[in-house]
């Protein structure tokens, strides 16, 4: 028997401005979705931006419902709208913000477990690193790929 252990290196920023423009923009985006957010039970309101190779962003935000498991968060509408929208051109990158009354946390929110599996299977069929970046009001952190977010995820690319 061995002890393995399992390393996960990712970058953290002090703020969303001490991130490169480009970043930026795509988090700006997402705050900008997190406006529609539909969160009237939770009153956590997220939103979501995926940069497309083909320069498009597609924005995404949670969508609650009564009947809670019918709801979706914000990650996975935006990907399911841009797999719609864009089929066959990879996602290379997904920023996140989130917070309790359209505000952000200042820890970032991070992604629940079914949204990393939809990430992880548009990374391995858009065959690029999908990168992730989760933002909160006093740090930022950037993952260079899925697996970084999903350890032991199938079908690494
Ligand atoms: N939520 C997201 O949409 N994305 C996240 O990364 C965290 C949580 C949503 C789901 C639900 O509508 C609400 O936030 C509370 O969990």
């Amino acid at each position: 028997m061995k002890t393995r252990k399992l390393e996960i290196n990712y970058k953290e920023y002090s703020g969303m401005e001490e991130l490169p423009a480009q970043d930026r923009a795509l988090v700006e985006a997402a705050r900008g979705a997190q406006r529609s957010s539909y969160a009237p039970y939770s009153h956590f309101n997220v939103g979501a931006a995926v940069l497309m190779e083909n320069g498009e962003i597609v924005t995404g935000s949670n969508q609650e419902n009564a009947a809670s498991p019918s709801g979706l968060c914000a990650e996975r509408t935006a990907m399911f709208a841009a797999g719609a929208k864009f089929p066959g051109v990879p996602m290379l990158c997904i920023a996140i913000v989130g917070g309790p009354d359209f505000g952000i946390c200042d820890t970032p929110a991070t992604p629940c477990g079914a949204c990393r599996q939809v990430m992880a299977e548009y990374q391995k069929i858009g065959k690029k690193p999908m990168r992730v970046i989760m933002t909160g009001g006093k740090s930022v952190w950037v993952f260079d790929r899925v697996d970084d977010v999903l350890p032991f995820i199938f079908d690494s690319i």
